[in-house]
């Protein structure tokens, strides 16, 4: 009887620990991170990309831009791409990441 009752604690455990995991990518896209994001995208992003996104004229639709290309999106932002300058140099990487979460969560702040 006490062996089964350990056995339930520890997968009510197990179970505790794998959905505070799952919350994790949620909570690293802090709301204060995406309003940076959004701050940066407007002053350095939009003349090209389009005001929120919306108009992106010559430039990628960043809303279309791959989900899963966290590394891709970093690297192009960094070097540069083509027609598009290069932050590396205006940018820190933290900002960069709040842009990554800002085109990831989309306008809906
Ligand atoms: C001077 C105009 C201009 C500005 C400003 C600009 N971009 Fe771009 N961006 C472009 C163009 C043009 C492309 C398409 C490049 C290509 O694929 O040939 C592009 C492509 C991209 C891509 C797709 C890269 C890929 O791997 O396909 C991303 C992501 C991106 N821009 C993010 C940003 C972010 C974030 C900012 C603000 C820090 C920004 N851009 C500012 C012109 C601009």
């Amino acid at each position: 009887m006490h062996t089964r009752f350990a056995i339930a604690s520890l997968v009510a455990a197990a179970l505790a620990c794998a959905a505070a995991a799952a919350q994790i990518p949620a909570q690293s896209f802090a709301a204060e991170q995406l309003k940076t994001g959004a701050e940066i995208y407007a002053r350095n992003c939009s003349p090209c990309h389009g005001a929120r996104m919306l108009d992106p004229q010559g430039a990628s639709d960043l809303r279309k831009f791959p989900r899963g290309e966290r590394e891709r999106f970093v690297n192009s932002v960094t070097r540069g791409k083509n027609q598009m300058p290069p932050w590396g140099d205006l940018l820190k990487p933290e900002e960069v990441e709040a842009l990554w979460a800002y085109v990831v969560a989309g306008e809906k702040i």
